[in-house]
């Protein structure tokens, strides 16, 4: 009798369940896991008009897609995507900017990050002078007797000398100092905080550590590698609050940088203690997980030795402990760096040359937890820098395949950096993973070729091209705080190999594409972690993150390789700015 009403009554109950059912995943976090797209899910966000880069072979480019729930439910052209769109649909016109997925950074300390933005700031610093004024301006705003702690030098941005307790003593007679110097294996203890430590002219150096003395042996406040316990030991720990408000403030510079997914490894560190991971892991990320106060996707790595906890834990839990937290898998070391000449090397060092580096871990006890770690399904990653450790691990990853038997097990080698002849085919033959840091290239093109001499470092530092060229899977990342969290700085490096203050190319033939380079700070970081059916392209049901980038079009981003994050959006919401 009245047809028109009943259809208007079906059509609000229609709606009225439409809503009910949308709004479900919202409730339970875990809910986006089990998620699956649905063909006809209506679009939260529509966004056309721009050159939308999506690190998915099957449609690379695209002016527009539509989100929905979270996830990417269409990339294409406009009238395509426009079909998911109703009265609800928010639409973002992008003016014809760059879009691309948000970043992986495939290799970062977060916590330790985090903690370290709260300290003194020493990275970049190039002079001596300027040095000495932060820490003076550091002593201005801290309380009498409390720690001073920094990090992040490099003295090689000042010409080369080491930094001594005498630079600083004499303002901080009222406050012990510790200041770490960039790549961690060594630190600078002011007079004071010698001195709590017992660290004198007549103490002996720990075994596996330094004490750097003057030429009448007193010390100078250096310490390398196991001493820095030395001193270590004395500092307070950080608090709980402390490292909660590091994760904060990590990912909150991540996003400021378009990074939307981290691989943390942990702030295992050689020398250190191999439990911060897991308590970082509880008292930080499960609380921020729990509590729905994770910003950025993590997925964690944690020390080798653990294996077996790990193990557990994902049998109980599976990998994806929510949309946010990802378990990784183990990380182990097998040589030092290049920086503190510990890397370990066929060849000696130019500059030290009865010293060919170090293998940090014993290479039957490396053999031994890695095949256990592997045959328990664990995926493997191990620090390798210098040419022979890099070989000793792919030997090694061999035969760990060979006699744990075949499976998609993804072997990483964090750093990968110095290779011998040879060996970056290696890495695609193997199925070995190549996780690298463009950006070490700025600190290192100079030092390289003091430690090596110059043609044994431009035959083998960096080599991406030619791993690419061997189909290795090139993941990318920062090495944050060693180096800044930043992948469009990466990228512009991995293109240009061109330090500040060089006017040409460290190697130029190993320079690389920009889709190379994007690929490596996201799909091909995505698969190093076995996270590609989540996040690393915007494709059809996988997470809404992406970027936007200043860049006016896709020419000027590739010509000058250089372009700004203007937002980032994780799971189709802005989280920056
Ligand atoms: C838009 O995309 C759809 C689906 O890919 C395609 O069928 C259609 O021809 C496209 N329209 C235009 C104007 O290119
Ligand atoms: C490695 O494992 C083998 C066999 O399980 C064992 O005999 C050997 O002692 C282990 N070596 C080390 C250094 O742990």
């Amino acid at each position: 009798m009245f047809p028109s009403m009943n259809i208007r009554m079906l059509l609000s109950a229609a709606i009225v369940l439409v809503l009910a059912i949308s709004s479900l995943p919202l409730l339970d976090p875990k809910y986006f896991l089990s998620w699956k797209p649905r063909v006809s899910t209506v679009a939260d966000l529509i966004v056309r008009n721009g050159v939308i880069y999506t690190s998915d072979d099957s449609l690379l480019f695209a002016d527009s897609m539509a989100v929905g729930n979270g996830r990417v439910l269409r990339v294409g052209n406009y009238s395509f995507v426009q079909e998911l769109a109703d009265y609800r649909t928010k639409e973002l016109d992008l003016g014809g900017k760059i879009v691309v997925p948000g970043f992986i950074d495939s290799h970062v300390h977060f916590i330790y990050g985090g903690l370290q933005m709260a300290q003194v700031e020493l990275r970049g610093v190039n002079k001596k002078e300027d040095f000495i004024k932060r820490i003076k301006d550091a002593v201005k705003s801290s309380k009498q007797g409390s720690w001073i702690l920094g990090g992040g030098w490099n003295n090689d941005l000042w010409g080369g000398d080491l930094p001594s307790a005498s630079w600083i003593d004499d303002f901080t007679q009222n406050n012990p100092v510790w200041l770490s110097r960039m790549d961690g294996h060594m630190g600078l203890a002011n007079s004071v905080a010698l001195k709590l430590a017992g660290v004198t002219k007549y103490s002996k150096d720990p075994p596996g550590g330094t004490i750097m003395r003057t030429a009448s042996g007193e010390p100078t406040g250096l310490l390398i590698d196991s001493a820095k316990k030395l001193v270590g030991s004395q500092i307070p720990e950080d608090s709980v609050d402390d490292r909660r408000e590091a994760l904060l403030r990590a990912s909150n510079l991540a996003l400021s940088r378009g990074v939307t997914t981290v691989v943390d490894v942990g702030r295992y560190l050689p020398g250190g203690s191999s439990d911060l991971s897991w308590v970082d892991f509880s008292d930080v990320y499960q609380w921020a997980d729990t509590l729905l106060k994770m910003k950025v996707r993590v997925c964690l790595f944690f020390p080798m030795e653990t294996w077996s906890h790990l193990a557990d834990l994902i049998k109980r839990t599976g990998l994806a402990l929510s949309q946010w937290l990802y378990l990784g898998g183990v990380k182990a070391f097998a040589d030092g760096s290049l920086g503190s000449n510990s890397a370990l090397f066929y060849e000696p060092y130019v500059d030290d040359p009865e010293n060919h580096g170090l293998l940090v871990t014993d290479a039957e006890v490396l053999l031994n937890l890695t095949l256990k770690s592997d045959l328990s399904g664990l995926q493997v990653a191990i620090h390798a820098i210098g040419d022979r450790a890099n070989d000793l691990i792919l030997d090694m990853y061999s035969l760990v395949a060979s006699t744990n038997g075949m499976r998609d097990r993804r072997f990483r080698i964090e750093h990968a950096q110095q290779l011998a002849s040879g060996t970056p085919g290696r890495f695609g033959k193997q199925g070995v993973i190549a996780s690298v840091q463009p950006d070490h290239i700025l600190d290192d093109a100079e030092s390289a070729g003091r430690k090596l001499g110059k043609d044994r470092a431009e035959k083998e530092s960096y080599l991406f091209k030619s791993l690419l060229d061997g189909n290795a899977l090139v993941a990318m990342g920062s090495d944050w705080p060693v180096a800044d969290i930043n992948p469009l700085s990466g990228i512009k490096t991995a293109l240009t190999r061109r330090p500040p203050t060089w006017e040409k190319s460290w190697i130029p033939s190993e320079c690389i594409s920009l889709e190379d380079a994007l690929k490596g700070y996201t799909i091909a970081a995505a698969r190093a972690s076995f996270l590609e059916k989540q996040v690393g392209s915007l494709s059809p049901g996988k997470f809404a993150d992406f970027v936007i980038l200043s860049a006016d079009s896709w020419e000027e981003f590739a010509e000058e390789a250089s372009a700004s994050v203007e937002a980032t959006y994780v799971s189709g919401v802005q989280a920056y700015p």
